[in-house]
């Protein structure tokens, strides 16, 4: 019995996972298998091969679906986000790492099939870094991979400890062995800024203020913001950040010189956001009432990140800036979508 070849796609109904199994589904050269807690969304389980429902930690699920399929790739998605993971921290731990360890052994087990690495793409985030106050967040401007990494969420450690396991399960297991393992995981990753989507609303995060604030405006809801006018962080549109997951999947590997790459689009305060969004929905009730919790993880993420490794190394270079993405993605999506 031969498996099917297919890449598979965790938290796969999830922001990313939305615009993710479109693209890969449109371009029609791989067939996709998905897991999520949840049912997909019918338009998007009709793309996949199958869709397996359950959790990453669920180990006789990922021992079904291996005796089904030979998993070439693996987008892994599913994750707490940072406001969720600080009302259940151990959980978070066990998802986001736990649930990532898990994975890397599975790619790892399932090289060995093929005899060729298993390709490991792993959405990181802004929340690795810690600015201690604005002053020094004010000072940094765009940090770099190596810089302020001293997370104050668990969801950021998460992140930043699941990179360094990467990077480790790529090019350092069992490093002492008298022979080389044959096995390898080809680990990359991306620290995304803010994603807004035009098509979902995230849950769980902590810039969600932005999409929030748009998708309440495009229903015609009031919105209070919670953090202050003056926040800033860096932002990207889903189909830039789609596009760089695909990008880096398809770099040679002999051109990434490291195994984690911040990409950014445009950074903005919260204030500007909002005037952002009233330009295209003129009757939006925005007002700001910050949450001064909530706002302090915002206020440790950096106002913008330095991407020119990815640039360098893959060529990222986002299709939006944030006019073009208000008035070609954004705008015109979600108004059909709540029309
Ligand atoms: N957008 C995510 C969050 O707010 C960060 O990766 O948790």
């Amino acid at each position: 019995m031969v498996r099917k070849q297919v890449v598979l796609v965790t938290g796969a109904n999830g922001e990313i996972g939305h615009g993710l199994i479109e693209r890969i589904s449109q371009e029609g050269d791989k067939d996709i298998i998905a897991l999520d807690l949840v049912p997909l969304d019918e338009e998007l389980a009709r793309r996949c091969q199958e869709v397996f429902v359950g959790s990453i930690l669920d180990t006789q699920l990922t021992e079904r679906i291996v005796s089904r399929y030979e998993i070439t790739e693996i987008y892994h998605l599913a994750a707490l986000l940072s406001t969720r993971a600080e009302f259940a921290p151990e959980t978070a731990h066990q998802v986001n790492v736990d649930g990532t360890m898990g994975l890397m052994q599975l790619a790892l087990e399932q090289s060995s099939w093929s005899g060729q690495p298993v390709k490991f793409l792993f959405p990181s985030s802004i929340a690795v870094y810690g600015l201690p106050d604005l002053e020094t967040k004010a000072r940094a401007g765009k940090v770099k991979e190596y810089e302020w990494i001293a997370p104050t969420t668990m969801y950021g450690c998460n992140k930043l400890y699941c990179e360094a396991l990467g990077r480790y399960f790529s090019r350092y297991y069992r490093q002492l062995a008298a022979e080389k393992d044959q096995r390898t995981v080809d680990f990359r990753s991306i620290r995304f800024p803010g994603l807004i989507s035009a098509v979902t609303v995230p849950s769980g995060g902590t810039s969600d203020f932005a999409p929030e604030m748009l998708h309440a405006a495009a229903k015609g809801e009031s919105y209070a913001c919670f953090v202050r006018e003056d926040t800033a962080i860096p932002f990207m549109a889903m189909p830039d950040a789609v596009d760089g997951l695909l990008r880096l999947s398809a770099a040679p590997q002999q051109d990434l010189k490291h195994s984690v790459y911040n990409i950014t689009a445009f950074s903005l305060t919260a204030g500007e956001f909002a005037a952002k969004v009233r330009e295209h929905f003129p009757s939006a009730q925005i007002r700001f009432e910050p949450d001064l919790k909530r706002q302090a993880i915002v206020d440790s993420w950096p106002v913008d990140t330095d991407d020119s490794a990815a640039r360098e190394d893959w060529g990222f270079a986002p299709v939006y800036d944030v006019d073009s993405a208000f008035a070609e993605y954004l705008v015109p999506a979600i108004r059909r979508r709540y029309a």
